[in-house]
């Protein structure tokens, strides 16, 4: 089955797996991916269990979150221009310069690991199987776009000049990984950047500045920032010391920053709505496997993750595919992150508004195959939810709600599953299980989504393997991909040398 994954055959071996118990290797001089912490060595389950039983009373990056808040015009003023004074110094260190800055921090976010999870477990509810590929792409960010920097100076005739200033406002959803990838790239190309991580996860944004400071990156080339007042988000926006804007948030925030500037240069990841279909030749154990990892994954809340899965003609009377795929979600544990026993963790806020009718409310022609349980007071804590009969053109077919429910919907051909998948305005991820080659290579020209998965799950994309990105309303500005080789020539622009013929 691997063999049908889309699969990069130049990407070098894995590093050996590493006892995290043990002082971190140096960083590779070539990129590798970083591996993930393995459960299975004793030694790395004791290491987990210390740290989930520090998350109840964690109070890491508290004091730096508090010091940041900025409250007023003149206070924000300052903060941007002494960042733009810092930018000059930080050029000159040239690529070369700054590659080694960012290994040193590939290093020291390595040797934070335990911390980030923590934190991640603290504040954002994460447990420690959904932290840890997280912190392992923060490393891979670190050490890949380190490489991408050399390459910037080793272009003949032409010169890169960075943003001055990189305005960096990252989502709660991934608050180690995306923030650290939009903030290392910005770095990597030789810009200062504002760091405003996202209210509910200020804290996890707290460590990782922290640990790039430590790493050498300058405190004034690296700002870390949170605003008291709510209207001073404008006027971030509309400064006219910020040059570019890395968001990865939802597409009403990517209009709204627009809104408060029309010329704004704006790379932009914003939402999903994402399907996996199945199709009768497809593998059910590993199908069902997928979707419910995919769906339920962090409680549901990735732009990532599949929130419809589209079964093809006789898959949706298979009794196998279904009894699998409720084998599989009624037997997630749901609990705190800081029980080693959790697999599905709380959502980030009391369930509200959209969500709240997403994981209570049916639509026409909807039924509960699973209803959703409020397992808590407070309402963070949901059992998963799945709902059949989901409509074409419906809301749940067409919107994003961010939680831990999965809609089912029907198609009585491969041709009409894409149909109902390009139907969506957004094109972020998208997967299909189906062991028929011909299936796979109509599949992969027909639907339109930046990132593709054929029998995997469509989370957990991979630096340099599956650079990150998507098409039409998942995507504002940001035409070239996460992780990959060509993201930081978004945050300048070159010059050439003139012509001497
Ligand atoms: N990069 C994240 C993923 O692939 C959003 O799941």
């Amino acid at each position: 089955l691997d063999s049908l994954a889309a699969v990069d055959s130049s990407v070098p071996a894995p590093r050996r797996q590493q006892d995290r118990t043990r002082a971190p290797e140096p960083g590779p001089e070539e990129f590798a991916n970083t591996p993930d912490t393995d459960p299975s060595l004793p030694a790395n389950r004791g290491w987990g269990r210390d740290i989930l039983s520090r998350v109840p009373g964690s109070d890491l990056g508290r004091e730096l979150v508090s010091a940041s808040r900025v409250v007023t015009e003149e206070q924000l003023d300052e903060l941007l221009n002494g960042a733009v004074a810092a930018q000059e110094n930080w050029a000159a260190l040239g690529g070369t310069g700054r590659a080694e800055i960012l290994h040193r921090a590939g290093d020291i976010l390595e040797a934070r690991r335990a911390q980030l999870l923590e934190v991640m477990a603290a504040e954002a509810g994460k447990t420690l199987d959904q932290g840890d590929p997280e912190v392992s792409e923060a490393i891979d960010f670190a050490r890949y776009y380190a490489e991408r920097a050399r390459e910037l100076d080793a272009v003949d005739g032409a010169r890169f000049h960075p943003a001055r200033l990189t305005l960096v406002t990252p989502p709660w959803n991934f608050p180690v990984a995306i923030p650290a990838g939009s903030t290392l790239a910005a770095l990597a190309a030789g810009s200062s950047v504002i760091l405003k991580p996202a209210g509910p996860a200020a804290r996890c944004g707290a460590v990782l500045a922290e640990a790039l400071w430590e790493a050498g990156v300058p405190r004034d080339v690296l700002r870390f920032v949170q605003l008291g007042e709510s209207e001073l988000g404008r006027e971030l926006i509309s400064h006219p010391a910020v040059d570019r804007v890395i968001l990865t948030g939802a597409y009403e925030t990517a209009e709204l920053f627009r809104s408060f500037r029309p010329d704004l240069e704006l790379l932009a990841e914003t939402s999903g709505k994402n399907a996996i279909v199945v199709t009768p030749s497809a593998d059910f154990d590993l199908a069902a496997r997928d979707v419910a990892a995919s769906a339920f994954g962090h409680a549901g809340q990735k732009c990532s993750a599949a929130s419809l899965v589209i079964l093809v003609g006789s898959v949706a009377e298979s009794r196998r595919f279904h009894h699998q795929l409720l084998d599989a979600v009624q037997s997630l544990v749901v609990g705190q992150p800081e029980d080693p026993r959790t697999q599905m963790g709380p959502v980030i806020e009391p369930a509200a508004g959209k969500l709240l009718r997403g994981l209570t409310e049916l639509g026409a022609g909807e039924t509960w195959v699973l209803q959703p349980q409020k397992l808590d007071a407070e309402g963070r804590l949901w059992s998963p939810g799945i709902r059949a009969g989901v409509q074409p053109g419906s809301e749940f077919h067409l919107t994003e709600y961010f939680g831990p429910v999965l809609g089912v919907m029907r198609a009585d051909t491969l041709q009409d599953a894409v149909r109902l998948q390009n139907q969506v305005d957004y094109g972020l991820t998208a997967g299909l299980h189906s062991l028929d080659p011909e299936e796979i290579h109509w599949w992969t020209g027909a639907v339109e989504a930046g990132n593709l998965y054929v029998n995997r799950g469509i989370t957990g994309a991979i630096v340099r393997r599956q650079p990150f990105g998507g098409w039409k309303k998942s995507s504002v500005g940001a035409g070239t991909k996460a992780g990959g080789p060509n993201y930081l020539l978004g945050l300048g622009s070159w010059s050439t040398a003139p012509s001497t013929a």
